[in-house]
């Protein structure tokens, strides 16, 4: 469990409310229900009771269309000063679902929604999770607070619990997760109980029947059709749960299983048969935490009344205010949360710096040759949630791939050993410092990601840009984009690769469904409108394009020939080259290929086309002429194959698999020597070059990995999100 400076009580546990739901059974959206006296719905007073509870921070997982009614009901709450953020739960995730399954509608279940909130919850300590149609009453929170503060040996998780018969509905029969207890009062297993209700013809019936000594039973029936029946007082879990963050890989790995046992299009990855798995064939040791009656749901329309009257009545009574979250009421919990259990909520600026990876469509190794080019920000990210430290070193950690560092930021110009992640967070920092701006303060993180690692999608600068964006914020400064752009590509070169600027700038200013214009010499970014229904497929060549390694010398080595080759043809400048008319080009391109020896005239006539091609395919993007589009994609591949010598056998396959599919143009994106290939084609389309490239290109080598196809938007530019 991650502490707080200065205090060794942990840090306040975070919140995961569930509410992307469909409410079929319901009728209509009932996350945002009015329940309570003032309005208030189910989702607020579990924000309102954990708070009192010591929760310290809220993420809500919603699907993409409710978010603008969710960002608007949650304006209250962020305004009384709560710590709230939205994920959006999708049928595609970048890391375990690259593309939805023909036909799929129905979200993939609780366990997904909350791998969906994972990069919110990486680099805090513990997390609960509860669904947003739930009231599971005060002290459910305070007892789950207190288990998570000081969990027993060996605990990775908590189920809180409910007597059976307070959970049943007068309405009609409701599904439970009925749980086993072992000795030790940890779960033993937990079975999923269907159309439970109170086993009618027990009833205790006639004059002076005794309730307690006959309690019926309850019966139903479990989702393969066996009978069920259990006694009232059994546990029933409703959804509050408790975790560490050590939970996540556990459950993204039970994800896959349930992926690559080809789930039907209804099925669900379900929280509860999942941890009650994890329970039965890990060994994992989830603790039990009674909450005794304080549940009440909304299952169907009829329970809402008996909801209402209730919470009209805890009003009443004063355990509410009518408002939830006028401030001087809100000001009360916070100061009364449970201070004792956990440390002080941290007071320096923090945040998550969230910066994109890019896609380059046309105009590749002509970007540190001064020439324009014309990329895409991605919609895949680099994550670093940081906050600001009070002393000036850096202190991240990543994935299992890239293990924790640290640095002092007075000695960011040090180096870690070639091929290290840290050189790139150590790159941003110093060029902020040579750029004059102070760095008084560091950061603590983690970083996360989901653009591809060195497979030609700038997840690298992605890295530079989003440590950047952090320092600037830890340390309330700021730098203007472009001369950040600037500044940072500058940086980057200390890694090794004697890069051009356009990955930065394309990081840095992307803007949602645009293509990026970028001009250097000064840098200039133009966005200009990708012409709707056409989609980017993203198709990885299944060879990593290591820049830190054999990469970086064929890069650094294409560099110098060029400067190499405009030398020894008498230019000063490639722009220079590009203002020749028709006429003046076609000599300077003869007179280069007699005057300079055969591979240096080859790479002066990739940068002199590719040059060209860039100008064109801006003019064909402007007039949506996308066939002329595809034609100059395809001749810059061969261009880059045949001159520039940056290709390779399977990204030529692949661009030939989807051309041949029916893609309007494909060709290799980025340095090369490996890494990802780009097609363009009509919507319509789409689907069956992605099947070409499945059936021709990956299943004869083992199938599609998780990150090797998908479909690219153009994204924003990177942000930092305050907390
Ligand atoms: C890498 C570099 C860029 C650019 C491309 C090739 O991504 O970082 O500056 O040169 O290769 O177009």
């Amino acid at each position: 469990m991650r502490h707080v400076e200065s205090d060794d009580r942990p840090e306040r546990p975070t919140l995961v409310i569930l509410a992307a739901g469909q409410s079929t059974r319901f009728g209509r959206a009932k996350q945002l229900e009015p329940v309570g006296p003032g309005g208030g719905s189910l989702l607020e007073y579990a924000v309102y009771d954990a708070l009192r509870a010591g929760f310290g921070h809220f993420v809500l997982v919603v699907r993409e269309r409710q978010r603008d009614e969710f960002e608007a009901r949650l304006r209250p709450m962020r305004g009384a000063g709560i710590s709230l953020s939205l994920a959006c739960q999708r049928l595609v995730h970048p890391d375990l679902v690259p593309l939805a399954p023909p036909g799929r509608v129905r979200p993939w279940g609780t366990g997904f929604a909350v791998l969906a909130a994972a990069t919110s919850l990486r680099r805090r300590g513990a997390f609960a999770v509860c669904n947003a149609d739930d009231f599971y009453g005060r002290v459910a929170y305070e007892r789950l607070a207190h288990a998570l503060a000081a969990p027993p040996p060996g605990i990775r998780a908590f189920a809180v619990t409910y007597s059976l018969a307070d959970t049943l509905s007068a309405f009609g029969g409701v599904s439970r997760g009925l749980c086993e207890e072992q000795p030790d009062g940890t779960l033993l297993r937990m079975t999923e109980g269907l159309d439970l209700r109170l086993d009618g013809a027990a009833q205790p019936t006639g004059e002076g029947a005794d309730a307690s000594a006959v309690r019926p039973d309850v019966v139903g029936c479990t989702p393969s059709g066996a009978a069920i029946r259990v006694g009232a007082d059994s546990q029933a879990c409703m959804g509050l749960w408790g975790f560490f963050p050590d939970i996540l890989p556990l459950l993204s790995r039970r994800f896959e299983s349930f992926l690559a046992a080809s789930p039907g299009i209804d099925d669900e990855f379900y929280l509860s048969e999942t941890v009650s798995n994890l329970v039965v064939a890990e060994r994992t040791r989830c603790g039990l935490v009674p909450a005794g009656k304080g549940w009440k749901g909304v299952t169907f329309p009829g329970d809402h009344e008996g909801v209402a009257v209730s919470l009209r009545q805890l009003t009443d009574a004063g355990a509410y205010p009518v408002d939830l979250w006028t401030p001087h009421v809100h000001a009360e919990p916070v100061r009364s949360a449970q201070a004792s259990l956990f440390g002080p909520p941290q007071a320096l600026p923090g945040g998550v710096a969230t910066a994109p990876g890019r896609i380059n469509l046309i105009g590749e190794h002509i970007d540190y040759n001064g020439l324009p080019v014309l990329p895409m920000a991605l919609d895949r990210h680099i994550h670093l949630e940081f906050e600001a430290l009070a002393h000036a070193t850096v202190e991240l950690e990543g994935d299992s791939a890239h293990g924790p560092f640290a640095f002092r930021l007075d000695r960011a110009a040090e180096s870690a050993p070639a091929g290290h992640w840290s050189n790139y967070v150590r790159a941003a920092a110093r060029g902020l410092l040579d750029h004059g701006v102070e760095l008084r303060r560091g950061i603590r993180g983690t970083v996360t990601g989901t653009v591809p690692v060195a497979e030609g999608l700038s997840s690298s600068s992605a890295l530079v840009v989003a440590s950047a964006l952090a320092l600037l914020h830890a340390n309330e400064e700021q730098v203007e984009a472009l001369e950040l752009a600037a500044l940072l590509a500058r940086a980057e070169r200390h890694v090794g690769v004697q890069g051009g600027g356009m990955d930065q700038a394309a990081s840095l200013c992307g803007q949602e469904g645009h293509a990026l214009r970028i001009d250097f010499e000064p840098l200039r970014v133009t966005p200009v409108p990708v012409p709707e229904g056409w989609r980017w497929i993203i198709a990885s060549s299944l060879t990593r394009a290591e820049k830190a390694g054999a990469v970086r010398e064929l890069y650094n080595e294409r560099r110098a020939q060029c400067a190499e080759a405009l030398e020894r043809v008498g230019r000063t400048s490639w722009l220079e080259v590009m203002e020749a008319d028709q006429a003046e080009f076609a000599t300077i391109l003869a007179g280069a290929q007699k005057s300079l020896p055969l591979t240096l005239s080859r790479r002066f006539r990739h940068v002199a086309t590719e040059g060209r091609r860039v100008i064109e395919a801006e003019r064909a993007l402007r007039g949506e002429n996308m066939s002329a589009f595809g034609r100059l994609m395809n001749a810059s591949h061969a261009s880059l194959r045949d001159d520039f010598g940056v290709s390779t056998p399977a990204l030529d396959e692949i661009v030939g698999v989807a051309r041949d599919a029916g893609a309007a143009g494909a060709r290799l994106t980025g340095a090369g020597f490996g890494g990802c290939a780009v097609a363009l084609c009509g919507a319509d389309e789409a689907k069956a070059v992605i099947e070409a490239l499945i059936d021709g290109f990956y299943a004869p080598r083992g199938g599609v990995g998780r990150r090797a196809l998908f479909v690219a938007d153009a994204s924003n530019g990177a942000i930092v999100t305050s907390e």
